[in-house]
């Protein structure tokens, strides 16, 4: 592999970096507080279908691209075929997208981690008489929101511009398996509190009716869910893939990606749930907020071992978070970075890191600012989309700007994307284009005809649905 690009050290290297990638807020953040709204069991069966009729035939296909062409998304589906191009540039625009938000949440999540470890200390960094009215606070207050963005995109700078080896791999291999400690302990302690039991009901009990009100609505907020969980259709994994070694085992890779993330989202959902039944009567639709202004309340009522939990639960968020939006970077850098090879000139990464740092920390300013939709009226800087875009229709289109960047990403961009891709390989390039890849040196492809109707059929089809669901949904159509 040409060194100017940097490749993993190591298969295990590998495995956490992309494990890294897909468990990230998406899991800790998204999965539970979607799963709260979306009714619970009913929302999780849907997922699980969609993760391994969707998520697992289209991790395969990304990963079979970016080894395939040893190439960042752009230039890889230019080498397979110049009719896509623009799918390489699609993919290109969602990491751009997410990272505008993705990097507000993780600063404010460094913010909750840094202040629950001072207070282990007795020393209460929150700035507000009562901690629980701290979120609504903080998100207000630009200042804060904009000073804590910019330390998590810094940390995520200084990483990432040391390199995929020395840098995402290393803090992987050490952030994943302390991330799974600290989840595990966090979920024993939920678990032995009265009333957690309800949790786990509401989680794993058979109850299909949410379904059956609005199908079409749990299923579209499933499948972007899955897709942003598992860094799908953007062009993550392509550019993963394509720092795999040619003795890899792609399906194998594959499915211990989507089986770990599908698992931390689980985990993740088996803390909150519970802790949500067992402290706040079974209030879990806090939306956005479950994870900051629910949790911090959870954790408020826990008493002196609060503090702990609290630090143990937010530090665990800022490891899967940071994991995830270097991830994210990286997509942008290595396009750089290619595109500037192919000119001849130095790669230039560390340069490349701080122009787009800059550029996405301007593009966050709206979704730190408007006080997640909170707008001028809360006395926050700005107002959310609707009022700004001057929307007639304002009730159904009030969502904040981290909902309207996410609509665009995860609702619109990834499951395009991730449609045409698996067109793509099931009607044009064909499967056994990526039989081959994948048996290049001597691994076995099994379930051809699983995946032959996954990427023909399934995907293209049910992802159509979903981009219907999720635009309707939004603009409470
Ligand atoms: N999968 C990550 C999460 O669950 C987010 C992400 C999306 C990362 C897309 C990279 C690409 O939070």
């Amino acid at each position: 592999m040409e060194n100017n690009r940097g490749s993993f050290g190591s298969k295990l290297g590998f495995l956490l970096a992309a494990v890294g990638s897909a468990v990230g807020l998406g899991n800790i953040w998204g999965f539970p507080y979607k799963m709260g709204s979306n009714g619970g069991f009913a929302f999780l069966l849907v997922y699980l279908v969609l993760a391994i009729f969707v998520g697992l035939a289209v991790m395969v296909g990304e990963l079979f691209i970016g080894r395939k062409t040893g190439l960042s998304p752009l230039a890889a589906y230019k080498k397979l075929s110049k009719k896509f191009t623009w799918l390489g540039w699609l993919a290109l625009i969602s990491p751009f997208v997410v990272l505008g938000f993705y990097f507000v949440l993780g600063g404010i999540v460094t913010r909750y981690a840094v202040s629950y470890l001072t207070a282990i200390f007795g020393w209460n960094t929150w700035g507000v008489p009562q901690v629980t009215d701290f979120f609504g606070h903080f998100i207000c207050a630009g200042s804060g929101m904009l000073v804590w963005t910019a330390i998590f995109v810094a940390i995520n700078g200084i990483v990432v511009a040391a390199g995929v080896a020395e840098g995402i791999e290393k803090f992987c291999k050490i952030g994943m398996p302390a991330l799974f400690v600290m989840l595990v302990a966090v979920i024993i302690y939920v678990a032995v509190q009265p009333g957690a039991f309800d949790g786990y009901k509401f989680m794993f009990g058979w109850n299909i009716e949410p379904l059956k009100e609005d199908f079409l609505g749990v299923l579209s907020s499933a499948a972007g869910q899955m897709f942003f969980s598992l860094s799908l259709g953007m062009g993550i994994m392509i550019t993963y893939g394509s720092y795999l070694d040619k003795k890899e085992n792609i399906q194998q890779n594959s499915v211990i990606i989507v089986v770990c993330d599908t698992l931390v989202a689980i985990l993740a959902g088996m803390i909150v749930m519970p802790a949500c039944f067992a402290f706040l009567d079974g209030n879990v639709r806090g939306g956005p907020g479950l994870l900051f202004a629910s949790m911090q309340e959870v954790f408020f009522k826990m008493g002196g071992i609060g503090n702990l939990m609290g630090f143990l639960f937010y530090g665990l968020v800022f490891i899967a978070a940071i994991s995830s939006s270097m991830s994210l970077l990286e997509v942008l850098i290595s396009a750089t970075v290619d595109m500037r090879t192919e000119k001849k000139k130095a790669p230039g990464r560390k340069k490349a890191v701080l122009v787009w740092c800059i550029i996405i920390l301007i593009i966050s300013l709206p979704v730190a600012l408007d006080g997640l939709g909170s707008g001028t009226a809360a006395g926050c800087v700005l107002d959310p989309p609707a009022v700004v875009f001057g929307s007639a229709n304002v009730a159904g289109w009030n969502d904040c700007w981290l909902d309207f960047y996410d609509l665009i990403s995860e609702g619109i961009l990834m499951p395009l994307g991730s449609a045409i891709m698996a067109f793509a390989i099931g009607w044009i390039w064909k499967l056994d284009m990526v039989v081959k890849e994948c048996e290049l040196e001597g691994n076995k492809f099994w379930g051809k005809g699983f995946f032959n109707i996954c990427f023909k059929v399934i995907t293209p089809i049910g992802m159509l649905f979903v981009i219907y669901g999720q635009i309707t949904g939004f603009f409470g159509l």
